[in-house]
């Protein structure tokens, strides 16, 4: 073979992968702006294994894949996500907490903000097992609820903010994906109550208040079939 047909398609490669990453470059400034990262944020699994896997995985299972649907799956939620929530479950200056949980409040109570990060980054580690969607006759209302909301009373998709799989976007939105269907709906009916009012902005709050017992249970059987 003729050393210049050899030489040809080499360089016509190396000319495509500089167009190629010159196209890549180019179209960065129209990404739009990566979720600011948690700055505070520091936790370390291997510290928080030893409480994490055996007081709290009384409730939680060892992994944070709770074997009872009145405690919630906390493997594979995001960190920032589960630190707050502990915070929130501890009592402020007030001597009140922000969520309130006959059970958390007091679990909470005796750990330090370290040792609650460090709970937080080893359940954010571990592999939620995932659920199923057990209501056919009410999956398409889910899908729907959860896809598109519903224009004609200004509810929201929760796709929106949790992802269209469900699987969140840290800091602020929780993964809800594989979650008990009981625990998604108990959420929602708090919320709608405002007995849950930890919500950002009240996000929450002013979405649930939409929500008819029927919806949340469609949306909510929907959520433990995704991942
Ligand atoms: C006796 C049972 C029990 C134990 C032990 C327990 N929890 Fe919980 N936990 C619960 C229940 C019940 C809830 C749901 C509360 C609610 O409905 O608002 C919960 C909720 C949570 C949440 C919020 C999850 C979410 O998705 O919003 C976090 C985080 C959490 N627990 C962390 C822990 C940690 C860390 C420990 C160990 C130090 C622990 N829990 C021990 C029962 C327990
Ligand atoms: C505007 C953004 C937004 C939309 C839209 C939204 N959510 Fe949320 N959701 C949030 C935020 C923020 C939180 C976390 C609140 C907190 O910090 O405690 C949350 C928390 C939740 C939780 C509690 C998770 C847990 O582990 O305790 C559930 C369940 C939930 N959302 C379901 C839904 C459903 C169902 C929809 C659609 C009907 C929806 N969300 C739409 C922002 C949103």
């Amino acid at each position: 073979m003729p050393r210049t047909l050899r030489f040809l398609p080499r360089s016509m490669l190396s000319l495509a992968t500089l167009a190629l990453t010159f196209t890549v470059q180019a179209s960065e400034p129209n990404k739009p702006a990566a979720p600011a990262k948690p700055t505070v944020y520091q936790g370390d699994a291997a510290r928080g294994q030893p409480i994490a896997a055996t007081v709290c995985a009384a409730c939680h299972g060892p992994d944070g894949n709770s074997p009872l649907s009145a405690n919630p799956k906390l493997a594979g939620q995001h960190a920032a996500y589960l630190f707050k929530q502990m915070q929130n479950f501890k009592a402020n200056a007030e001597g009140k907490p922000e969520r309130v949980s006959a059970i958390m409040n007091g679990m909470i109570a005796a750990f330090t903000e370290e040792q609650m990060k460090d709970f937080a980054a080893y359940f954010a580690a571990q592999k939620q097992t995932g659920g199923e969607a057990k209501n056919r006759a009410t999956v398409e209302l889910g899908q729907k609820l959860y896809r598109a909301g519903d224009a004609s009373k200004g509810l929201p998709a929760c796709a929106g903010c949790h992802g269209p799989t469900g699987a969140g976007l840290p800091a602020q939105y929780p993964r809800i994906a594989g979650q008990f269907t009981e625990y998604t709906e108990a959420q929602l009916k708090t919320f709608r109550t405002g007995e849950r009012a930890n919500d950002p902005n009240k996000m929450m709050q002013m979405i649930a208040v939409k929500m008819t017992d029927a919806e949340i249970s469609a949306v909510a059987d929907y959520i433990a079939g995704l991942h």
